[in-house]
């Protein structure tokens, strides 16, 4: 893969950064079912109009551009200093309600792995990721089986289930709840609290306050008595953080991995389901898991669009002029499907994991990626998820015709709204959640 130029710089334009009248003719509204039910159609529309950066308009007016090209998207990620994933930056703070719908997903200035940038990011990254590295994948392996097997001793004698609500949802974030430190009656808590939030109705606020009353009170009791577990390993960092600080980070790291490993699941169960190539998965082959869940991060990968990261100074990307503090969504999915990487990477590699697959941009790139150990973590429990099914309930079918299958109506997050399954009714082995 070559590693594209820096962007170069363009005089100031000011013409779109800080724009109280809205994002101008010719932007596209970022909503509408073109981005979830028919994307490559719609994007190959979009590639063919604006070009590798296309000027968009969020809700309420305001301006923004999706990176839709695979270098493009590159150079962005790459290029911290010029495009830090600094939400102070933005230009159009001055006009965004209090109450706006995507406040939550942009964020705002915050210390936490998520929402720093530079030097303060990196302090971050340095407590966080190695505490996750201390993860030991055969023991998050056994977490993921016996909650797996509790997830379906709820639903295995009744013969049907929905997929999405009663099994990829809830087991990351059982998984990682116990990864986190907390006992399991806390982790269904939150994973109640967690449908909440993403729900975003009016019980959102009060979700995320809960959300941080669990957390703030697993901080003291790790405090005082540490344990084998995520948390513990945080607090065990030389550098002192305030408790706000490993509270925001558990936070983030909780929702940051909750609905996209879910997503992994249900989007690479849904591939084994519908698609005939991957037939002989249901009988037991592990084979075309690992290819399913490698189409999926190709094709289908649960994070679509991602806010994202906003100049520093005025640049010119994509043969689009960008102003200071403009905001650039990340458009991972569209990049993935872009002709000119995708004609370098064959069907087989896509599906094989070889050669060029690690170069999906699904998890991002550069400073502010998905960490690693996080990437391993996400595989560990999507595999696992997904062998526990078929080796419980090895005759899963589809209960409704594919086509009546609907997609999240979200254009940044790519999954099922459910996956309504049948099976022949089995045993429970134990106790249901
Ligand atoms: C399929 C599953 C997952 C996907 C697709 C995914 C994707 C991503 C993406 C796209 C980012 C943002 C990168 C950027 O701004 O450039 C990110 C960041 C992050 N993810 Fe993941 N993620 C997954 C699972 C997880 C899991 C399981 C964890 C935790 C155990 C996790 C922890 C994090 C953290 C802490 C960050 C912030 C990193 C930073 O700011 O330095 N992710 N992830």
């Amino acid at each position: 893969m070559t590693n594209p130029s820096s962007a170069t710089p363009a005089p100031p334009t000011g013409t779109r950064g800080g724009c109280p009248m809205g994002a101008g003719a010719g932007a596209v509204p970022l909503s509408g079912p073109g981005f979830h039910s028919e994307p490559r159609a719609f994007y190959r529309t979009l590639r063919r109009e604006h070009g590798p950066v296309v000027p968009v308009e969020l809700p309420g007016g305001f301006p923004a551009w999706l990176v839709i090209g695979y270098r493009e998207l590159h150079q962005v990620t790459t290029d911290a200093e010029l495009f830090p994933r600094d939400v102070s930056l933005w230009n159009q703070w001055e006009h965004i309600p209090e109450d706006w719908p995507l406040r939550p997903m942009v964020g705002s200035p915050a210390p936490s792995i998520y929402f720093t940038a530079g030097a303060e990011h990196r302090r971050h990254v340095d407590m966080v990721v190695p505490a996750l590295e201390g993860a030991d994948p055969f023991e998050i392996r056994q977490h993921c089986e016996q909650l797996a097997d509790r997830l379906i001793d709820a639903v295995c004698s009744r013969g049907t289930a929905d997929l999405v609500s009663e099994y990829a949802e809830p087991l990351p974030l059982l998984v990682l709840a116990r990864l986190i430190g907390f006992p399991d009656h806390d982790g269904a808590d939150i994973a109640r609290v967690l449908k909440d939030l993403a729900d975003g109705g009016p019980g959102a606020q009060e979700a995320n306050l809960r959300f941080g009353e669990h957390m703030r009170r697993l901080v003291a009791a790790k405090r005082a008595e540490p344990g084998d577990d995520l948390t513990s390993r945080m607090l065990a960092h030389p550098e002192p953080f305030t408790d706000e600080e490993y509270v925001l980070d558990l936070m983030a790291v909780t929702a940051a991995g909750h609905l996209t490993t879910a997503a992994w699941i249900s989007n690479s169960t849904q591939l084994m389901l519908t698609e005939d190539q991957f037939a002989d998965s249901l009988s037991g082959g592990r084979h075309s898991v690992a290819e399913a869940m490698n189409e999926v991060l190709w094709e289908d990968a649960p994070t679509q669009i991602l806010a994202g990261r906003w100049a520093a100074r005025d640049a010119r990307l994509g043969g689009q002029d960008i102003a200071r503090g403009d905001l650039l969504l990340l458009g991972l999915g569209p990049a993935n499907a872009d002709p000119h990487i995708r004609q370098q990477v064959s069907p087989a590699v896509v599906r094989s994991g070889q050669g060029g697959n690690n170069a999906h941009l699904a998890f991002s790139h550069g400073e502010y990626r998905c960490p690693f150990p996080a990437q391993e973590i996400a595989e560990i429990i999507a595999r696992t998820g997904i062998e526990v099914l078929l080796d419980r309930l090895p005759d899963l079918e589809l209960a409704v015709p594919a086509a009546e299958l609907v997609r999240r109506p979200s254009a940044f997050l790519r999954g099922m709204t459910a996956l309504p399954v049948r099976f022949t009714p089995v045993r429970s082995t134990g106790d249901a959640l």
